[in-house]
C-alpha cells in the first residue's frame, strides 16, 4: 500500500526520487521521506501528503545522486512523522523504506531491545533497520547484513536499503506479495519503484522481482540475487504505457480524466481481438482448443471490491454467452473458507493492480487445489499477470486515481469478449449470433463517449441539492445490481456519504423503513427482462415520499414521469448496458464529492494497491 522509489545516476536524485513519489502518492498519502547518500546520509521527512515534504525540501534541500524515498500508508504507529520512512539506525548510517508488515516485529524488536538498539518509532519497519545496523556491526557488509536481516522477517515486503559506508549503491528486496518491486533500466542510471508510473517518464525498460530476490542497484550495473545469495539472470520487459497518460493533462482531477478517457480504453480493449466480419474473438494470452474450452466444468472468479462487482456482472455474461456455471467470491473470503476445486474448474482473479493480497492469496489457492489460474490484470507484468496460466490484460492504461473507474468497464469489455471467445470455443455461439455481439460491442466505445457529452445529464443540480445528504440507497436488478453496488461505492469512497447498494427486490425486506423524503434513492430501470418489476419498486419507493433518480434509457417516458430526477444513457445490448449505466453513477459520485469538498483523488483512509490483508 506504500509506495516506494529509487534513483542512483549522475542526476539530482531526490527531485527523480520526489516526482516518482507524486505518482505513487495513490498507494498511501499519510506521511512520506526520502534519504539521500552525498558523503552523509540526509534525510528529509513530513506527515501528511507529499505537498508538505515538498515544501520541506524546498526549505532543506537534499544534494546527491543517490536517494530512496516512501509515501506511507499507516499500518503500525500513528500517521505522524515521528513514524515516516525512511527510517534510520542510531549512528545514521543506513536508511530504511519498506511497503508491507513485518508480522513477527514484536518478537525481533523485544530482542533487539534487550540487545541495547533503542527504537525510535512505533513502526515495524524499524526493527530492519536495527537487525541491519546489528549485522553490519558484526562486519558484513552491506548486501549481506541485508541478506542476513531479510531472511528473519516473517510476512510480505518490498524494502529499500542505502548506506552512508556504501554510497554507490541501493540493495533492495521482494518478499512474498506486498506489491511490486521494479527495477528501471537506464544509461549510466538505474531506477527501482514500487509501480511503473513513478519511473516511466525516464525508462520504458524494466525487470520484475519475484518473492525471495534481490537487486543490489548502482548506477553502472544491476545484479541480481535469490535471498540466499545465488546469482540470478532476470528478462529485461519493455513497457508500452504511454508516459502521457499517467499524468492529469487539463482535467481538474485523475478520477475525472479517468471517467472521460473510458470511451478510448474500451476502444483499445477491444481493438485487435475481435474480426468484425465474423464475429469471432482471438485473446492473445488466452488460446484453448474447443476440447479444453468445453472441458471447463466451473469458473470461479475471485477479486475485491469494485474489481468484485465487475465480476458479478461478468457472472451474467460468462454464463449466459457460454453456458457454463460462475460463481463469484470476495477474495478475502475465498482464501479462508476451503473451498472445492479441481482442474476442470478455473480460477479467474480479477485486478486492476495485479498486487490485491487477497486476492493473489486465493489464486495460490486455487493453485493449490489443481484449479486453471486465469486472471483480468490491468497492471500489466503485476505478480497476478505472471502467475497465471492464461491472461486477459486489460488495456485501460494506468489507473491512478483511488476510485476505479475506467478500469470497471475496460473488465466488463473483457469478460464480455471471454463469454464470446467461450461461446464460440464451446460452441454455443453460432455465427449468427457471435456477428450480432461483435456488431454491438463495435458500437460501445461511441455510446459510452454519448454518455459523455457535456450536458448529456446534469450532474451539477443533483450534486447541488443532494450532497448534504448522508444516507444513499443504489436499486437494481439482474445486471444492475451489482452496477447499483458500485454506484454506492463510488459514492461513499470519494464523498464519505453512506451509501448502500442493495437488489432492488429485497427493498421490500428490510430497507424500506430508512426510506423518508430526504433519503435519495438511486433507481437503475434500464429497459430490460426485469424492467417492469423495477418499475414497482420505484413506486415504492415513490409511496414513501423517498426522492427517487432513476438511471433509464433515453427516451423512456414512462419512468421519467414517476422520478423526481433522471439520469440517462444510450441504449445498447442488454449485456453491455452496464459499461453504460456505471458512468452516470461515476460522475454523480464525482460531482457529490467536490461539492462536499473532499479530496477526489485521495480519499481519506483508502490506498489504490491494497497489498495487506
Ligand atoms: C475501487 O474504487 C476501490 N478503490 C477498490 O475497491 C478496488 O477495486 C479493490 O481494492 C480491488 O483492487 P484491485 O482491482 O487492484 O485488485
Amino acid at each position: 500500500m506504500c509506495g516506494i522509489v529509487g534513483y542512483v545516476g549522475s542526476k539530482d536524485a531526490s527531485s527523480i526520487v520526489l516526482e516518482g513519489l507524486k505518482k505513487l502518492e495513490y498507494r498511501g498519502y499519510d506521511s512520506a521521506g526520502i534519504a539521500t547518500v552525498n558523503g552523509d546520509l540526509a534525510i528529509r521527512r513530513a506527515e501528511g501528503k507529499l505537498v508538505n515534504l515538498e515544501n520541506r525540501l524546498r526549505e532543506a534541500p537534499l544534494d546527491g545522486h543517490l536517494a530512496i524515498g516512501h509515501t506511507r500508508w499507516a499500518t503500525h504507529g500513528a500517521p505522524i512523522e515521528r513514524n515516516a520512512h525512511p527510517h534510520a539506525d542510531e549512528a545514521r548510517v543506513i536508511a530504511v523504506v519498506q511497503n508491507g508488515i513485518v508480522e513477527n516485529f514484536m518478537a525481533l524488536r523485544a530482542q533487539l531491545q534487550q540487545e541495547g538498539h533503542t527504537f525510535v518509532s512505533d513502526t515495524d519497519t524499524e526493527v530492519i533497520t536495527h537487525l541491519i545496523d546489528k549485522y553490519l556491526a558484526q562486519g558484513d557488509g552491506l548486501v549481506e547484513a541485508c541478506r542476513r536481516a531479510f531472511r528473519q522477517l516473517h510476512g510480505a515486503h518490498a524494502i529499500a536499503v542505502v548506506s552512508k559506508q556504501e554510497p554507490d549503491k541501493i540493495v533492495t528486496v521482494r518478499l512474498g506479495n506486498a506489491g511490486g518491486v521494479i527495477v528501471g533500466l537506464g544509461q549510466d542510471e538505474n531506477y527501482l519503484a514500487s509501480d511503473i508510473p513513478a519511473i516511466l517518464d525516464h525508462t520504458q525498460q524494466v525487470v520484475y522481482l519475484e518473492d525471495k530476490e534481490m537487486a543490489v542497484i548502482t548506477a553502472g550495473q544491476v545484479n541480481f540475487y535469490r535471498l540466499d545469495g545465488q546469482p540470478l539472470r532476470k528478462e529485461t520487459h519493455q513497457i508500452t504505457w504511454d508516459p502521457i497518460s499517467a499524468v492529469k493533462g487539463q482535467y481538474r482531477h485523475f478520477m475525472q480524466k479517468e471517467i472521460y478517457e473510458q470511451p478510448q480504453s474500451i476502444q483499445s480493449t477491444i481493438r485487435g481481438r475481435v474480426d468484425f466480419t465474423s464475429g469471432q474473438v482471438h485473446l492473445e494470452h488466452l488460446s484453448l482448443t474447443p476440447a479444453e474450452a468445453k472441458a471447463i466444468e466451473r469458473i470461479v472468479i475471485v477479486a475485491c471490491g469494485t474489481s468484485a462487482y465487475a465480476g458479478q456482472v461478468g457472472k451474467f455474461m460468462l454464463e449466459k454467452l457460454a453456458q457454463v456455471h460462475v460463481s463469484v467470491d470476495y477474495a478475502s473470503e475465498f482464501r479462508y473458507r476451503d473451498p472445492l476445486l479441481d482442474d476442470k474448474t478455473v480460477v479467474l482473479a480479477i485486478t486492476q493492480s495485479g498486487e490485491t493480497a487477497d486476492t493473489l492469496a486465493s489464486m495460490e489457492e486455487g493453485q493449490r487445489k489443481g484449479a486453471k489460474l486465469w486472471s483480468i490484470v490491468n497492471a500489466h507484468g503485476s505478480m497476478a499477470h505472471r502467475i497465471s496460466d492464461g491472461v486477459i490484460l486489460m488495456q485501460a492504461g494506468p489507473e491512478i486515481g483511488v476510485a476505479s473507474t475506467k478500469a470497471f468497464t475496460a473488465t466488463l469489455t473483457d469478460l464480455f469478449l471471454l463469454g464470446m471467445y467461450l461461446g464460440q470455443q464451446r460452441g454455443v455461439l453460432g455465427a449468427e449470433e457471435s456477428f450480432e455481439l461483435a456488431t454491438a460491442l463495435a458500437h460501445l466505445p461511441e455510446l459510452a463517449g454519448e454518455t459523455l457529452v457535456e450536458g448529456y445529464n446534469d450532474y451539477q443540480t443533483l450534486a447541488k441539492l443532494y450532497h448534504h445528504c448522508e444516507h444513499f440507497l443504489f436499486l437494481g436488478r439482474g445486471l444492475n445490481y451489482p452496477i447499483a453496488l458500485e454506484g454506492a461505492l463510488k459514492l461513499k469512497e470519494i464523498s464519505y456519504i453512506h451509501a448502500e447498494g442493495y437488489p432492488a427486490g429485497e427493498m421490500k425486506h428490510g430497507p424500506i423503513a430508512l426510506i423518508d423524503d430526504n433519503m435519495p434513492v438511486v433507481c437503475i430501470a434500464t429497459q430490460d427482462h426485469v424492467y417492469d418489476k423495477m418499475i414497482s419498486q420505484i413506486e415504492q419507493v415513490r409511496a414513501r415520499k423517498g426522492i427517487v433518480i432513476a438511471l433509464i434509457n433515453e427516451g423512456d417516458n414512462e419512468v421519467a414521469a414517476k422520478a423526481d430526477h433522471v439520469l440517462k444513457i444510450p441504449t445498447a445490448h442488454p449485456l453491455l448496458t452496464p459499461v453504460l449505466s456505471v458512468i452516470p453513477l461515476q460522475l454523480l459520485a464525482y460531482h457529490t464529492a467536490i461539492w462536499r469538498g473532499a479530496d477526489v483523488d485521495q480519499p481519506r483512509n483508502l490506498a489504490k494497491s491494497v497489498t495487506v490483508e
